[in-house]
């Protein structure tokens, strides 16, 4: 039986002490680190919350939807200033300045695809700051002189079948589900926690002996390092015959028996997009 207080992320206690102790010790940039669906954006919010309900000025900024060129104005926005300045220069002082005065904690998630703007921005709060803080997400380090980083491997089984059966009790699924099951099951998704919840969705609607039964289950579609400009649900989909997703083409690629997280570093750099407006918010994480 795996227990955890209410809210926290599964099996994620040893990253979340050792988040909380770097913070402890000084630590002034943290980047959650891992594979995409592995947990870095559950576990850097939860870090965020806990340092919000301790009375920290957080300042959210999803990136997922934002170019580099929109990073700083979203950080402007989402600090609650006019996104525009007359200089690069002056938006990032008029950031620091806002910044250093709260003690901002700025959470900047999922920054892979923006990264060299994101260090180049980190590393001038930073340097000139004392009070400001960043818990960051990404799937590769951001590489600056501050960063410390928490990693994030796919969930240990008994955490995953824990998952699973987290996620069956939210879906409502009357199906109950073996001890030896559920590890069998969330083996097919070796611990990924995006794969166990496809998965349970799938186990929701079919039960799971039928779904261990199939053998399609396993074929989930996985994109080596996906483009930002590409969805999850686009990156992760399940493979036609797989999980039921009904893709559009088939796979581009399947790996038999496991998801194969997309770790490639031969990818593509996303497509130049306008910069949209950041999800940013002063408020909850
Ligand atoms: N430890 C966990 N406990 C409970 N649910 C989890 C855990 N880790 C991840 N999840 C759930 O799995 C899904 C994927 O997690 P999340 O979005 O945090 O992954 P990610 O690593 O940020 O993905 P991406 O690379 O796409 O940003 C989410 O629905 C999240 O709530
Ligand atoms: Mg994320």
């Amino acid at each position: 039986m795996v227990e955890r207080r209410s809210g926290a992320p599964i099996g994620r206690d040893d990253e979340l002490h050792l988040a909380r102790r770097l913070l402890e010790d000084g630590a002034r940039l943290i980047t959650v680190v891992g594979a995409p669906g592995v947990g870095k954006t559950r576990v850097l919010r939860h870090v965020a919350r806990d340092l919000a309900d301790e009375g920290a000025d957080v300042c959210v900024v999803a990136l997922r939807d934002l170019a580099a060129s929109g990073v700083l104005g979203g950080v402007l926005r989402a600090l609650g200033g006019a996104a525009r300045v007359s200089s690069r220069a002056s938006a990032i002082a008029r950031a620091a300045e806002r910044m250093e005065r709260r003690g901002t904690v700025l959470v900047l998630d999922e920054a892979e695809h923006v990264r060299d703007e994101v260090a180049e921005l980190v590393t001038a709060w930073l340097d000139g700051m004392t009070r400001v803080r960043v818990l960051a997400s990404s799937r590769e380090r951001l590489d600056v002189v501050f960063e410390h980083v928490v990693r994030l491997e796919p969930l240990a089984p008994a955490f995953a079948a824990a998952l699973l059966r987290d996620a069956l009790g939210r879906a409502a699924a009357r199906w109950k589900v073996s001890d030896d099951d559920a590890r069998r099951l969330v083996s097919r998704v070796d611990g990924l926690p995006l794969g166990v919840e496809l998965l349970a969705s799938r186990v929701a609607a079919l039960g799971p002996h039928s779904v261990l039964a199939s053998r399609a289950l396993p074929r989930l579609r996985a994109f080596p390092r996906a483009s930002r400009s590409v969805r999850r649900r686009d990156r992760l989909r399940p493979a036609r015959a797989g999980l039921g997703g009904g893709g559009r083409r088939p796979p581009r690629r399947c790996v038999g028996g496991v998801v194969r997280v997309l770790r490639a570093k031969a990818a593509r750099r996303p497509r130049r997009r306008r910069a949209g407006r950041a999800e940013g918010a002063r408020v909850r994480p």
